[in-house]
């Protein structure tokens, strides 16, 4: 969860690696950390963000002034409180290894006690710094060893996950990393090495890249790189292209990332289809599971598995693959599925979804099923990322890099794939040619009913500043919108720290209708469906506690505004498109009010853009 960099090369370091970080703080922001090579090591850290590290470094970092080496940190706190001493890098006693390290030593505090019983003393609270001493142990207790043996040999005693950057003053000409479960990735420059977390802090400067894969180490150095399984077998890695470009990961202009991710939805919907929608043809072409469409299509189930907004788009595409492919559906939480022992076997397809492609609960979902013979696809945004690269199949939402935490774009798209998915499963199988047709016409109708909602995006500011003192919000919706009233209610809580439920609105009466008084908002999703007049009586039940309404509904419909506070008019379309529409106003809603309440809404407290640990 927290993001890495490393650098060796020709250029002053320091500045470079915080850059790095800066591109990687979406990872994790509560303390960062930096430790350079200049025939001493000499570390800076400090708790708080990366701008915080940019001031100590200007006041106490000119021992870090032309030096060429080095790796650093910015920590998302997982053991031990956010602090100075937690933050990264950690040392061993002599002060001359220093190592970073993102994910969780789950066998740590047994280390530590044998490492304790061992005279090692440490100087912070994290599992982290347990590595540094296991490795400066067996370092000194065979001194034909060099730095790579000794990593090697420490890992060996490690259980849980990790990404690590170690250097060390005694081999002042190498940076050594290794990886089980938190990406890593080497950019390779001209006779300098780029070291990091993702491929973010890295586009800047080369688009050439290496990933590593779980169970392999690296020693880097000016002019090469070699690879190994931490088993000491040598590698052959490809190098792979990177496709997307700085000024895609940049602001563009808007105040915050996540407006402009919201914003960016109209074109990011485009290229989602793109390629992939045949209107003229009536059909839609996935390449990334073409080949194994039919034995999609004979799955006797469907288990989906995801995280957070991922899950909620599961829940859609439960929907969306129910109502057109006629497959049965569940939707999982990745995290509970991979404890519980489910049944799941030869005939069943599991899709997971998941924007960074490394949520750790998402990836031990995926390889349970695997391990019990289920065919796996992945739905992921960040191409060559974990899941993507471990499923059998599967297919990429390209919405370009989301830097705001909170999900926006990638949601949206990996709705549009499960919904050509959906389609895909159908052909030949549940609905007539012309019925896709139909379909995929209103799908791609989206993207421009999407731009018409943003173009009410002062009206949302000013609903938003009713909401912005509320302490409880309720989200309802049914059917198609039951998941988007899910999905509203967690972008609110997430930037906005307002509490905020979602609920299937006939459920309301049974608990939450005993919160509604006059302080109680309630944003009901109304669009006309079979359910409206349903969820017409709803607001009416509300209306009559005195809850305040405001209400997502279709343009034309003036019932609506009889009962509602405030009304927000979305163009008209059919059940199975409705959710990329009303979750719009929903993303705006939440964005405007977390920024009237003065909230960090790129980067939201006790949040991370990448979950990499469980
Ligand atoms: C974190 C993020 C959420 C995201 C979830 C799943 O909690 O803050 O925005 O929905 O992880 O992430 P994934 O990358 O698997 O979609």
């Amino acid at each position: 969860m927290c993001g890495i960099v490393g650098y060796i090369g020709k250029r002053e370091a320091a500045p470079l690696l915080l850059n790095g970080l800066k591109r990687l703080e979406y990872r994790g922001y509560d303390s960062a950390g930096i430790a350079v090579l200049n025939g001493e090591m000499s570390v800076l850290k400090q708790k708080g963000s990366v701008g915080n590290l940019e001031q100590l470094l200007s006041v106490s970092g000119t021992v870090m002034l032309g030096v060429t080496a080095g790796i650093a940190h910015t920590r998302w706190a997982t053991h031990g409180d956010p602090s100075d001493r937690n933050a990264h890098p950690h040392m061993n006693v002599t002060g001359d290894i220093a190592l970073i390290h993102n994910g969780i030593i789950e066998n740590y505090s047994v280390l530590k006690q044998e490492l304790s019983g061992q005279g090692y003393t440490f100087e912070s609270d994290t599992d982290s710094e347990v590595l540094v001493h296991l490795i400066d142990r067996i370092w000194k207790g065979d001194s034909s060893l060099d730095l790579e043996s000794a990593v090697r040999m420490a890992l060996r005693h490690v259980e849980g996950a990790y990404g690590i950057c170690v250097i060390s003053s005694r081999e002042p000409d190498r940076i050594v990393v290794a990886r089980k479960g938190s990406p890593l990735v080497i950019g390779i420059g001209d006779g300098e090495f780029f070291i990091a977390s993702d491929a973010a802090p890295i586009v800047e400067h080369t688009n050439k890249v290496v990933y590593l894969s779980d169970g392999e180490m690296a020693v880097v150095t000016r002019d090469h790189y070699t690879v190994k399984t931490i088993e000491n077998v040598e590698r052959e890695k490809l190098i792979t292209e990177l496709d997307f470009s700085l000024e895609k990961i940049e602001k563009g202009g808007f105040e915050h990332f996540m407006l402009k991710e919201i914003f960016e939805q109209p074109e990011v919907m485009q290229d989602v289809m793109r390629g992939r929608v045949r209107l003229n043809e009536g059909r839609v072409q996935l390449g990334g599971i073409e080949d194994y469409l039919d034995r999609l299509k004979q799955a006797k189930r469907i288990v989906i598995c995801a995280c957070g907004t991922s899950w909620h788009a599961g829940l859609i595409g439960e929907y969306l693959i129910e109502e057109f492919a006629r497959i049965p559906v569940e939707v999982d939480y990745a995290s509970e599925f991979r404890y519980r022992n489910p049944i799941v076997g030869r005939e069943d397809v599991v899709i997971v979804i998941s924007q960074s492609g490394e949520t750790a609960d998402t990836l031990a979902a995926l390889r349970l099923a695997k391990e019990k013979g289920a065919l796996v696809m992945g739905i992921c945004n960040v191409v060559g990322s974990t899941i993507a690269r471990e499923t059998l199949c599967g297919m990429y939402t390209h919405a370009g890099p989301e830097v705001g935490v909170a999900s926006t774009k990638a949601f949206t798209a990996q709705v549009i794939v499960l919904s050509m998915l959906a389609l895909a499963l159908s052909k030949g199988r549940t609905i007539s040619h012309d019925e896709i047709a139909l379909s995929l016409r209103e799908l791609s109708k989206v993207p421009e009913k999407v731009s018409r909602i943003l173009d009410l995006n002062d009206q949302i500011r000013a609903i938003a500043e009713t909401l912005k003192d509320a302490r409880n919000v309720l989200y309802l919706g049914r059917g198609y919108n039951f998941p988007v009233a899910l999905e509203g209610a967690l972008k609110l809580k997430e930037i906005s720290y307002i509490h905020a439920e979602g609920y299937p609105a006939a459920e309301m009466k049974h608990g939450p209708i005993a919160l509604i008084d006059e302080d109680m908002p309630v944003i009901f999703i109304a669009t006309r469906d079979s359910t409206y007049t349903k969820v017409l009586s709803n607001i009416e039940e509300v209306r009559s506690r005195k809850g305040r309404v405001i209400a997502i509904a279709n343009e034309g419909d003036q019932e609506i505004s009889r009962l509602a506070d405030h009304v927000i008019y979305i163009p008209q379309a059919s059940g199975p498109v409705t959710p990329l529409l009303t979750v719009i106003p929903l993303q705006l809603l939440a964005y405007h009010v977390a920024t009237l309440r003065g909230c960090n809404v790129d980067r939201p407290r006790n949040l991370a853009k990448s979950v990499t640990v469980e």
